[in-house]
């Protein structure tokens, strides 16, 4: 039953395998989602966030090291790795299921991924050659609204951001994903740590700390609560074989547990800073934090119009976004290519373009939803609202939740201690909420997002 080839490739060392996950974990989950889903929840904000962090903690860690620890025990793309945990734990070969819903998945979620970060790129490109150069809200909103009414210039962004996702994919693990990470992670890091400190000083940051942890509410919205949950899972890329596929390169050694800790932890750090700086820029100059979806699209080229040094910070900030996207997007194809490659022994780079293509068809779609394709709808949803909550609000609950059950119930305590090395009442408070907590809350989300919304709304 085995698929794991011998040769497989192994991260460098320790830190390299935390910078490609917290590569894939930071991304524009952190930016766009948690900012405009934070801003959308106003008068429930520190709720949101609170809950968010907690779940970080209780679902997400637990869950990350549990898809790690079947990774690298498995040896293998996901598909394999569940098959060859499975055979060796005694288990159905039904779980692969788990495999094949994440190499799919992942795909689905790459499709519109790229096209939301072909819209940063765009403004990327618009801030390097020509300035923002919007006075007004009025202004912001209209460019912003130009954008998503033209299907060729989201097309045209959204191909070049899916070049430059499968060139890293195809150079491999260590020399493509790796190197990436190494180049673009550190970058990164200074962009944000100076983006912040700008905030501070050209923004609002009181007002933005006070907005993001006020828990003094009047009453809490309904579905922030679990919007914060659902935020979580997304913003550390779980449930869709990403990190499964990362902790196949993963070697013996390393303690998945201090790993995984330094990965939730800077994770949840980046998303409150950039939170913060946002936030801080948006009160500053007086915009609506609950702008929705468009929100960093519409109030910060306001902000960075006005703002001294403002066009040189709107350069930076967006080369930010395409760092932490484009170190996400390539978390979300290599589980696909590395299946293709493991399993009918495909070139990487072939097998890499090949499985961009219908990825980049579906993505066209997605770019025509905000426009000509508008009305088109399939139960009551855009193509690209349609991939967005199959993905996050269907397949992702349903994924960790199977992915908690299998390594809390069903892989037997010995494989599990045997990767899981920790000292044992750590490790017995991890598997223990592994075996409780994740499921129900996972199971409480799922059951929202399916019955209560619709009785809610
Ligand atoms: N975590 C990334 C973000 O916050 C998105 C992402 C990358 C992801 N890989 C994933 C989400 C796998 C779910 C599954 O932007």
């Amino acid at each position: 039953m085995s698929q794991a080839t011998p040769s497989r490739s192994t991260w460098s060392n320790r830190w390299a395998f935390i910078l490609v996950t917290i590569g894939s974990a930071v991304g524009l989950g952190n930016i766009w989602r948690f900012s405009y889903l934070a801003g959308a929840s106003e008068g429930s904000v520190g709720v949101f966030v609170v809950v968010y962090l907690v779940c970080v903690a209780l679902i997400g860690l637990p869950l990350l090291m549990a898809e790690i620890l079947i990774g690298r025990r498995g040896r293998g793309n996901p598909v394999a790795a569940m098959l060859n945990t499975a055979a060796e734990s005694g288990n159905s070969s039904w779980w692969a299921l788990l495999g094949w819903v994440g190499i799919f998945g992942a795909l689905m979620i790459l499709s519109f991924y790229s096209v939301v970060s072909g819209w940063m790129v765009d403004y990327f490109w618009r801030s390097l050659v020509e300035g923002m150069n919007v006075s007004t809200p009025e202004e912001a909103k209209a460019a912003y609204d130009a954008t998503m009414a033209n299907p060729w210039r989201q097309g045209f962004w959204h191909t070049v951001f899916m070049i430059l996702t499968v060139g890293v994919v195809a150079r491999g693990v260590v020399a493509g994903i790796e190197t990436a990470n190494k180049i673009m992670l550190p970058l990164l890091f200074l962009i944000l740590i100076f983006l912040a400190f700008w905030g501070t000083v050209a923004g609002d940051m009181p007002a933005a700390l006070n907005f993001m942890f006020n828990l003094k509410t009047e009453a809490i919205k309904p579905g922030v609560v679990i919007d914060g949950m659902g935020h979580a899972f997304f913003s550390l890329s779980l449930g869709m074989g990403a990190i499964m596929a990362y902790g196949s390169y993963l070697d013996k050694k390393t303690n998945i547990g201090h790993t995984c800790l330094w990965v939730a932890g800077v994770g949840a750090f980046i998303g409150l800073l950039c939170g913060a700086a946002i936030f801080s820029l948006t009160f500053r100059y007086g915009l609506e934090p609950a702008a929705g979806p468009g929100l960093i699209l519409q109030t910060l080229p306001l902000a960075f119009t006005h703002m001294p040094g403002g066009r040189l910070v709107a350069i930076l900030f967006f080369l930010f976004v395409i760092f932490a996207a484009w170190t996400s997007s390539i978390s979300l194809l290599e589980p696909f290519v590395s299946w293709l490659t493991e399993r009918y022994g495909i070139r990487r780079a072939r097998a890499a373009w090949g499985t961009a293509l219908p990825v980049w068809l579906l993505g066209l779609a997605v770019c025509l939803s905000f426009n000509e394709w508008s009305e088109f709808k399939i139960f009551g949803r855009t193509i690209f609202y349609l991939l967005d909550h199959f993905a996050t609000r269907f397949m992702m609950p349903l994924s960790g939740l199977a992915i908690a059950i299998y390594v809390g119930w069903r892989l037997g305590k010995m494989i599990v201690v045997d990767e899981i090395r920790l000292k044992q009442r750590t490790f017995n408070l991890w598997f223990d909420v592994l075996r409780f907590v994740v499921p129900v809350g996972i199971t409480l989300i799922f059951f929202y997002e399916l019955v209560l919304r619709n009785w809610l709304k």
